[in-house]
């Protein structure tokens, strides 16, 4: 169904971006992928510019007119652009919600006057917030700890509005904690599992925030392609314009974690079985636990996980391995 669609992805410089365009133009479609290399980096779209069906331009998502040069004739946008992190917008949280508000503003906005059919974008679950409940389902969320948070939840918000004004179409994935190949580890902000991976290759201790009771439910980035995927594909209107978690529905604590990716690793370095993690203070913003109910994608999109988190974590790590 989707060979010779023309698909913008925004963040395509990035971690989810990159693997999104790579299995995307595997599966025949044309890629124009957008990105000013905030965060992501060239050597992540080197192997994609070899490719006929792929196009790049560097640019800005609150930059209209770039927008306006390569959206016509686009059949679906894939809007992975922000700033992650939410350490990163409580340190600076203008730009963060700058780049997350008024960025995706721009991208619905200019879908709309180009009539692109569909705009799959990358929610997430920090929406939540505060809410203890678990696991975590849709339609009830708590307050945003952090900038980061209040802006993607207010993606969602303005999804519904542009659908009810507009009639935009789109679909929200709510992802928890992806991990997978070309996740930054070396980033002031980086994902715990890439920064385990890569203390550990260079036989560090890594530092687990709280006594490592803290669990998430880790998401390989194979499961997060398979949503975008279904999200693009299903033809049931019953499935637009609604926010999906994506995630493996099961927790992992980060005790668990430490384990898990040290028993990877030992594989190839039996050195590293030594190595035990430190411990230290609860990181402000953090909840202590989080895990999706997945019930809801399963129903309108078809999504059920193709990974457990043990299974992409060996992925990971070889890839690791061979290319840190
Ligand atoms: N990784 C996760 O666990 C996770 C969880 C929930 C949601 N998300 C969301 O998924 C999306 C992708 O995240 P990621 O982990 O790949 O992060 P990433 O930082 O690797 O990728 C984001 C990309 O967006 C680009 N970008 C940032 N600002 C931009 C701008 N103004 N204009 C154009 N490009 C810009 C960056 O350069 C980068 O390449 C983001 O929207 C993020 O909020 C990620």
């Amino acid at each position: 169904m989707m060979n010779n669609k023309k698909i913008l992805i925004t963040g395509v410089a990035g971690f989810i971006g990159s693997n999104l365009a790579e299995a995307f133009l595997n599966k025949g479609c044309e890629v124009i992928g957008l990105d000013n290399f905030a965060t992501g980096k060239p050597e992540n779209i080197e192997q994609l510019l070899k490719k006929n069906a792929f196009t790049f331009q560097e640019g800005d998502i609150r930059n209209r007119a770039i927008l306006d040069k390569i959206m016509p004739g686009t059949d679906a946008v894939l809007h992975q652009a922000a700033l992650g992190s939410v350490p990163r917008s409580i340190k600076d949280p203008v730009t963060s919600i700058d780049v997350n508000i008024t960025g995706t503003t721009n991208v619905f906005f200019a879908a709309h006057q180009h009539n692109v059919k569909r705009v799959v974008y990358a929610a997430s679950s920090s929406t939540y917030g505060d809410s203890e409940d678990l696991p975590k389902v849709e339609h009830k969320i708590g307050k945003p700890l952090s900038p980061y948070a209040i802006s993607k939840y207010v993606n969602e918000i303005i999804a519904e509005n542009f659908h009810q004004i507009y009639g935009l179409d789109t679909i929200g994935l709510r992802y928890f904690n992806v991990f997978g190949k070309r996740q930054d580890p070396q980033s002031t902000y980086a994902a715990v599992i890439p920064k385990f991976v890569s203390q550990l290759m260079q036989l560090e201790s890594p530092r687990i925030n709280g006594d490592g009771s803290y669990s998430r439910d880790f998401t390989y980035v194979e499961n997060v392609i398979l949503a975008n995927m279904l999200a693009l594909e299903t033809p049931d209107p019953e499935a637009l314009n609604k926010v999906y978690n994506v995630a493996c529905g099961d927790r992992t604590s980060l005790n668990e974690l430490f384990a898990l990716i040290k028993k990877e690793l030992i594989r190839h370095n039996p050195k590293i079985q030594t190595i035990e993690p430190t411990y230290g203070a609860v990181r402000n913003g953090d909840v202590p636990h989080s895990l999706a109910s997945i019930e809801l994608a399963q129903k309108h999109l078809g999504y059920n996980p193709k990974y457990t988190v043990g299974q992409g974590l060996t992925e990971a790590i070889d890839w690791y391995w061979n290319n840190l």
